[in-house]
């Protein structure tokens, strides 16, 4: 009798773990991650335009392809952070910050392992 008992409690459980791990993936697979092409393009041609746009007469850096943008992500959140006063500071001139959920749409592309699409 004792042994079914256990037995029972085991699967309980067992079927407990597989539910919760897979109602995880579930969840983590339906917020989706933040993408060059998807997400940070669209953001970088409104906010870096026209200097690093080539296509807009942009002279500096070009920010419009997704090789430099992974190359340099370190250095352009780095610079998207300082305050406008700082030396280096991005969007070069503009008296304001980018917005904090701007900002976090280049950090969330670099900590979704910095994806193309
Ligand atoms: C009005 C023009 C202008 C805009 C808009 C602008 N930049 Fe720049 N950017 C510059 C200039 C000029 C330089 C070169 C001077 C310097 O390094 O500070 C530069 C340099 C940079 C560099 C260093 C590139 C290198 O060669 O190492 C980064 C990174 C950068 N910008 C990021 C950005 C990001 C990200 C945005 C948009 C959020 C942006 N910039 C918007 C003019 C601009």
């Amino acid at each position: 009798m004792n042994k079914i008992y256990v037995f029972g409690a085991m699967a309980i459980l067992l079927l407990g773990l597989t539910y919760c791990s897979s109602s995880k993936k579930a969840i983590a697979a339906a917020v989706p991650k933040t993408t060059y092409a998807a997400t940070l393009a669209p953001v970088i041609a409104d906010k870096c335009s026209p200097c690093h746009i080539p296509s807009k007469g942009g002279n500096k850096k070009a920010y419009d392809n997704y090789a430099n943008v992974k190359a340099d992500i370190d250095e352009i959140v780095r610079r998207i952070e300082l305050n406008p006063t700082d030396k280096g500071f991005m969007p070069f001139k503009k008296s304001q910050k980018l917005a904090a959920d701007t900002i976090a749409v280049f950090k969330s592309f670099k900590d979704d392992g910095m994806l193309e699409n």
